[in-house]
């Protein structure tokens, strides 16, 4: 008789056997033979959650919070349970279930009884439960008059409190720690560093064999910005190389991918090159907060695996960053990966496809060796089908969508050009400039991009190891997708690719926005296919996301067309065929008004009612014909403004703007795009959009655009 034999060095391991082997059935039905073996790359596999006890979650994008609510543990933990096996099928051991901008109270003795119910919930799945704690606890609510990680009286405070915790949790895994960053509390308050902070804790942490993952992510951000010497991204590397090798062996220090904030394209942290004698993991982003938001369709592994895959040559020697994290270069004898997910009660990342990078990540951070194709067919062969056109057109899906979203959001390394003081989400392009915040572009009106070489800038390009640093410090060796993190360029400098900068920014945002819509159809032929539900819910998000890559695209184009003077070659930029501007219409009740920032609106302008029901009217010009026709509106927070579209008085469309975008003010956030298809127009015809405000949502319209409809549609 065949035999099965699953067996592991521990229970942990026996359980990863018994996925590997869930997970072998569906890629190769047929059991027999299987002869596979496997081990973790790295000892620290965690996720960590931004989630407040409120039950809001900083940057979640899926509801809110599995853990909490209304300031205490939620008495309903099965999705924390479900969610712990999700984690265990993936490899992942550990979970951090707080903001990092951690809310003290927490540790106080009711608290951590409730969370030691967490834990427990986890604990079959061997996911252990971590926690980010505030250094200034001992202040805050142990009643102490300081937090200075030398004082004896704060060290004695943490070891109680760790004693405490591990007399409720005998697993608990360890701390994170925001210590000296976007206001929170730190050492430095005291003159310390952020070794004196981690080993304080990691002293109590040491008996019971806990960790603490101190984050570089330390920085100031009341940087001068008309400085040309100061630089954000220098920051991790001047505040954490001096400490190397005064870090205490259970610490890790946990780096974000690149030296900025999880932007659509950074290059890699240059720290983790230069920490030899320190513990390291890489913290990468799950939950999209610059990358879309799981409105638009990103699969990152094709991004965390470059970064894992690049090869600092740290003492000349092939030293790539999986290697690094994985103790490997260094002979550590821990790191790993931290993968910011933000699940909630929303289908744990709201988008159905967005659940691939929660399962990529944990793939990765157990094997970096893997290729992000294989992991997403993979994922649809688990989640969806195992039916070879819907593998095929999924896994190109995902594959073409972080490079797409590139294209139409930031060009050449020069950032995701959001609105970096709010949403993080919509086109806001000089709200990176002109603040402390240091997530400057620099553009002006001859060029643009962050000069940051040795010779000339900031210097931040010597922190590599030299090889690196010296690919980067000049133009032209300098790969075009970063050119402008680490060079200010002229819009007329040539790129390897033989265009202008400027060209590159109209061409790779017409690109970008054309392959968005691409998505749209691609997913159309899956209808059928897969599970009615889950197609719906996509379809209708790619239909969105296509709608606001336009909205992106035009922002940026046009930006850089005023700014810059220069004509798009290809006679795109600046030309709107069939687009009837709302300012330009027959008004009844409507306001014309500026949109601010005005690269969102077309033509900087928008059309807002203040009154029950308002309408914009044009008349058709052009030929006879069957036409789309897109309504461009504002989709405001706070209400369900309602619009309709008339073709002589008779309706040919009506909808509800019903989303949920960030933003009370009409902007790039909140632009949304409707279509009515097929309809058919001559001259002379009447097209009417009326829109009916509701509350703090007044109905605000951008313009119409008429496109000839496609023949199969
Ligand atoms: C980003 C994010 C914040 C978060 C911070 C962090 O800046 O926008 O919400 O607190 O990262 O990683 O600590």
């Amino acid at each position: 008789m065949a035999q099965l034999i699953v067996a592991g060095a521990d229970d942990r391991g026996v359980l990863y056997g018994a996925f590997a082997l869930l997970s072998q059935i569906v890629a190769a039905p047929g059991i027999y033979g299987i002869n596979d073996r496997g081990q973790p790359a790295m000892p620290i596999r965690w996720v960590d959650e931004w989630d407040n006890p409120d039950g809001s979650i900083e940057r979640g994008y899926a509801g809110r919070s599995i853990f909490f609510e209304g300031g205490n543990v939620r008495e309903d933990l099965r999705p924390v349970a479900e969610y712990a096996r999700l984690l265990a099928s993936v490899g992942i051991n550990g979970c951090n279930v707080n903001n990092v901008n951690a809310a003290p109270k927490l540790l106080d003795a009711e608290h951590l009884k409730q969370l030691a119910r967490i834990a427990e919930a986890m604990r079959p799945w061997g996911v252990r439960l971590a926690l980010s704690v505030d250094i200034a606890s001992p202040q805050k609510i142990g009643g102490l008059k300081t937090y200075d990680p030398l004082d004896p009286a704060v060290s004695a405070w943490w070891s109680a409190k760790v004693n405490e915790i591990y007399a409720l949790i005998p697993d608990f895994a360890g701390f994170t720690v925001k210590a000296d960053s976007e206001g929170q509390p730190g050492p430095a308050s005291y003159g310390r560093t952020p070794a004196d902070a981690a080993n304080l804790l990691a002293d109590a942490l040491a008996p019971h064999g806990g960790v603490v993952l101190y984050r570089a992510f330390v920085y100031n951000h009341h940087l001068d910005w008309r400085d040309p010497k100061a630089d954000r991204a220098r920051a991790a590397y001047d505040i954490f190389h001096p400490l190397d090798g005064r870090f205490a062996a259970n610490v890790i220090i946990q780096t974000k991918e690149g030296p900025i904030d999880f932007q659509a394209r950074e290059p890699v942290s240059p720290l983790f090159a230069n920490l030899r004698q320190t513990n390291q993991a890489m913290e990468v982003q799950i939950t999209q907060e610059y990358t879309g938001q799981q409105r638009h369709l990103v699969y990152l592994a094709p991004m965390w695996k470059q970064v894992l895959d690049f090869d600092l040559r740290a003492g000349g020697q092939s030293t790539p960053v999986k290697e690094i994290i994985a103790g490997k270069s260094f002979h550590r004898p821990l790191g790993g990966m931290v993968g910011v997910a933000g699940v909630g009660r929303e289908a744990w990342l709201g988008s159905p496809l967005a659940t691939a990078n929660l399962y990529a990540f944990g793939r990765l951070a157990w094997d970096p060796d893997l290729s992000p194709e294989q992991i997403a067919a993979e994922w649809t062969k688990q989640t969806l089908s195992a039916d070879p056109e819907v593998v095929r057109t999924v896994v190109k899906m995902l594959m073409q969508s972080w490079p797409t979203y590139e294209k139409y959001t930031g060009p050449l390394g020069a950032q995701t050009l959001t609105d970096i003081t709010g949403s993080h989400y919509g086109p806001n392009i000089e709200a990176s400039e002109n603040n402390g915040w240091g997530q400057w572009h620099r553009a002006d009106k001859d060029g643009i991009g962050m000069d940051r070489s040795v010779a000339t800038g900031t210097g931040f390009a010597g922190q590599y190891p030299p090889e690196v640093a010296k690919m980067y410090e000049s133009l032209s060796t300098c790969p075009d997708e970063l050119l402008l993190f680490f060079h200010h360029a002229p819009y007329t400098y040539k790129l390897h690719s033989g265009k202008t900068v400027i060209q590159h920014i109209y061409d790779s945002h017409y690109e970008g926005a054309a392959q968005a819509a691409e998505f749209a159809s691609d997913w159309a032929t899956l209808e059928g296919r897969i599970d009615q539900p889950f197609y719906d819910q996509m379809r209708d998000r790619l239909r969105y996301q296509a709608g606001h890559a336009i909205v992106w695209r035009d922002a940026i184009v046009q930006y850089f067309l005023k700014l810059s003077g220069i004509p798009d070659e290809q006679g795109h930029a600046g030309h709107y065929p069939g687009r009837l501007e709302a300012e330009d219409a027959r008004l009844s009740g409507y306001k014309v008004i500026d949109v601010t920032p005005w690269e969102d609106a077309s033509g900087g302008k928008a059309v807002s009612c203040e009154q029950l029901v308002c309408s914009a009217e044009w008349s058709w010009q052009g030929p006879a014909g069957r036409f789309n026709i897109a309504v461009q509106y504002f989709d405001l927070e706070g209400g369900v403004a309602q619009f309709s579209l008339k073709i002589n008085g008779q309706p040919a469309g009506a909808w509800a703007a019903d989303a949920i975008l960030p933003s009370k003010r009409p902007n790039g956030d909140n632009s949304t795009r409707y279509t009515v298809r097929g309809v058919e127009l001559k001259q002379g015809d009447v097209l009417r959009v009326e829109g009916a405000p509701d509350k703090d949502d007044p109905a605000a319209l951008d313009y119409i655009e008429v496109t000839p409809a496609p023949k199969v549609d």
